[in-house]
C-alpha cells in the first residue's frame, strides 16, 4: 500500500489476525466475528485503505495487501490489549450495550487506555486520508475517534456505524464517561445503528445528556448537523447461495449428516462462545426435551460450533466451563452406545465448512438474550435455495425484526424455545418452504452491498443546514 486513500475503514481488528505458531512460525488467519464478514467483501469491490489492528500485541507491521485489500496495522501494546481491548471494550462496553446480561466494569485506568488507543487510530486515519476523503468507523472499540479525527481534519467526511445495539438511555447513563462517549460519536456527520431503536436512544440521549435538539433523523449540533439512522447490516448472499450449490459443498454436507450417524434431525448453533449469545439456554432446552421423551433417542443431534473469543476476559472463562459441563452432562446423560445428542466444538472453520453445516442442517437456532443483529442467521438463510430448514430466532436479536418468518423465540423462557424447537422439526416442507421463501427474499434484497451503499450514500449527501435550530 502506498499514498493516501480517498476511502478508509476504520476498524479496531483488520479481516486478517497474526498467529504465532509454537515453533515461532507467523501465518495469518481470518478474524472472528460479523463486522469482518460485513466488510471484507465490501472493501474487497471498492478501492480503498483498512486500519485496524492485527490481533498480535507489541508487534508494528507495515501495511500490506492481501485479498485485493490494502490493510494499514495499528499497533497495541500487551498493556493496551490487556486495558483497552479487553478491557474497556469488552469488559465495560460490550456488556453495558448488550442490556448489562452481566455486570459491566468500570475502572478508569480501562477508560485512560480506551481515550490513548482512540487517539492512535485517528491520528493513523488522519495520515491515511487523502483531502476531502471518506472515513468509516466502526463500532463500540472506536467510539471516540469521530471527533478526535475531525479534529485533526476538519475536511473529511466522517461516518460511524454501531455493530452492537446501542442502549436505552436509562443505562448508558451509569458510564462514568457516558459525556465523552456521546461527544466523541458526534464528531461524525452520520452514526448507523442497526436498527430504529437504537438511533433513537442515541437521539434521546444526546438531548438529555447534552441538551441538543434533533428533529427526525437529524441532531443540530451549533455548526453542524449530525444525521442519525438505521441500516441493517447483511451478508453476502449472492457469494453464499453459489458457494451451496457447488457439488463439493454438497456433497460434504451429505457425509456430515453421515457422520453424525443419519438423525431424523439435525440442529446447529454457530457463534462466538460470547454469553450474549444464548448457548446455554438453547442447550437446556434441548437437553429437556430429550429428558421428556419429547425427542426419541436417535431422533436429533445438536452441533454446537463456538468459536474461541475473548479467552482472557474472566466471564468469557466462566461461560467456557459452564457450557462444557452443560454439554457433558446432556451427553453423559442421554448418550448411548451409537448416539452422542450433543456435538462441542471449540474451534473455529473456514467458510466452506460452515456452509456445508448450514447445508446439512434442518433446524438453525439462534438464540442470543441481544445481538445487533446475528449474522449467522442470515447466512442460513442464504444457504438455504432448497427451501428446506427452519431458522429458530431470538426475538432479542436484530436479524429478528426483518426474518419474521422464523420460529421467535424468547431465550429467556426455555419452554418457548422447546416448544420452537419442536415446531420447527415438525413443520411440514411446505410450512417450512413458505417461510425460508420470505425470508431469503429479504436478505437476497437487502444484501451486504445495499447495506454499505445505502449508508454511504447517506453519509455523501448533505445534511440540512445547523441554522435551522428546532425545538425537539
Ligand atoms: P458476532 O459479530 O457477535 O460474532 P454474528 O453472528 O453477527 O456475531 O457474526 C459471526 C460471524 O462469525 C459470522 O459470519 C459467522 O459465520 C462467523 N463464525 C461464527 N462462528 C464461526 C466459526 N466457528 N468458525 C468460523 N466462522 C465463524
Ligand atoms: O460486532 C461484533 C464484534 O464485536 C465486532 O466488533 C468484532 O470485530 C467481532 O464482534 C469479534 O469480536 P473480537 O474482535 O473481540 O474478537
Amino acid at each position: 500500500m502506498t499514498g493516501r486513500s480517498s476511502f478508509l475503514i476504520v476498524a479496531n481488528r483488520l479481516p486478517v489476525d497474526r498467529t504465532i505458531d509454537p515453533d515461532g512460525t507467523a501465518s495469518w488467519r481470518r478474524s472472528p466475528g460479523g463486522l469482518v464478514t460485513a466488510i471484507a467483501p465490501v472493501m474487497q469491490r471498492r478501492h480503498g485503505a483498512w486500519a485496524g489492528w492485527h490481533g498480535a500485541p507489541d508487534e508494528k507491521l507495515e501495511p500490506f495487501e492481501q485479498d485485493g485489500m490494502n490493510l494499514i496495522p495499528v499497533a497495541l501494546s500487551a498493556e493496551e490489549v490487556e486495558l483497552y481491548y479487553e478491557g474497556f471494550s469488552n469488559a465495560t462496553l460490550w456488556p453495558l450495550y448488550h442490556d448489562a446480561v452481566a455486570p459491566p466494569v468500570y475502572h478508569r485506568s480501562m477508560w485512560d487506555a480506551y481515550r490513548t488507543v482512540n487517539e492512535r487510530f485517528a491520528a493513523a486515519a488522519a495520515e491515511i486520508a487523502e483531502e476531502g476523503a471518506v472515513v468509516w468507523v466502526q463500532d463500540y472499540q472506536l467510539q471516540l475517534v469521530p471527533s478526535m479525527l475531525r479534529k485533526l481534519r476538519p475536511d473529511l467526511r466522517i461516518g460511524f456505524f454501531l455493530h452492537i445495539p446501542f442502549p436505552p438511555v436509562e443505562l448508558f447513563w451509569r458510564l462514568p464517561w457516558r459525556k465523552d462517549l456521546v461527544e466523541g460519536l458526534l464528531g461524525a456527520d452520520l452514526v448507523g445503528f442497526q436498527l430504529p431503536g437504537g438511533a433513537s436512544n442515541f437521539r434521546r440521549l444526546c438531548r438529555r445528556l447534552l441538551g441538543l435538539p434533533y428533529k427526525g433523523n437529524e441532531i443540530f449540533l451549533d455548526d453542524r448537523v449530525v444525521r442519525t439512522q438505521a441500516f441493517p447490516i447483511s451478508v453476502d448472499f449472492g457469494q453464499l447461495d453459489s458457494l451451496v450449490r457447488e457439488p463439493h459443498i454438497v456433497a460434504r454436507a451429505k457425509e456430515i449428516r453421515s457422520e453424525l450417524g443419519e438423525p431424523e434431525h439435525v440442529l446447529l448453533g454457530v457463534d462466538r462462545l460470547d454469553y450474549t449469545k444464548g448457548i446455554g439456554q438453547r442447550l437446556e432446552g434441548f437437553g429437556e426435551l430429550l429428558k421428556d421423551g419429547r425427542l426419541r433417542t436417535g431422533e436429533a443431534v445438536f452441533v454446537q460450533i463456538a468459536t474461541p473469543s475473548r479467552e482472557r476476559v474472566d466471564e468469557y472463562r466462566r461461560l467456557r466451563d459452564d457450557i462444557e459441563l452443560q454439554v457433558g452432562r446432556i451427553n453423559g446423560e442421554h448418550a448411548t452406545l451409537g448416539y452422542q445428542p450433543v456435538w462441542y466444538f471449540h474451534q473455529s472453520y473456514n467458510q466452506e465448512e460452515l456452509a456445508a453445516l448450514y447445508l446439512a442442517a434442518d433446524v438453525m437456532v439462534v438464540t442470543p438474550l441481544r445481538d445487533g443483529m446475528n449474522l449467522v442467521a442470515k447466512e442460513y438463510i442464504s444457504c438455504h435455495h432448497d427451501l428446506n430448514g427452519a431458522l429458530v430466532l431470538s426475538e432479542f436479536a436484530g436479524a429478528a425484526d426483518e426474518l419474521r418468518q422464523a420460529y421467535l423465540v424468547n431465550p429467556y423462557d426455555v419452554e418457548d424455545v422447546k416448544r420452537q424447537m419442536l415446531a420447527a422439526m415438525r413443520a411440514t416442507p411446505h410450512e417450512l418452504a413458505r417461510r425460508m421463501r420470505t425470508m431469503r427474499r429479504r436478505v437476497a434484497t437487502y444484501d451486504v452491498d445495499r447495506w454499505a451503499s445505502e449508508f454511504l450514500t447517506a453519509l455523501e449527501s448533505p445534511a440540512s443546514e445547523p441554522a435551522t435550530r428546532h425545538s425537539a
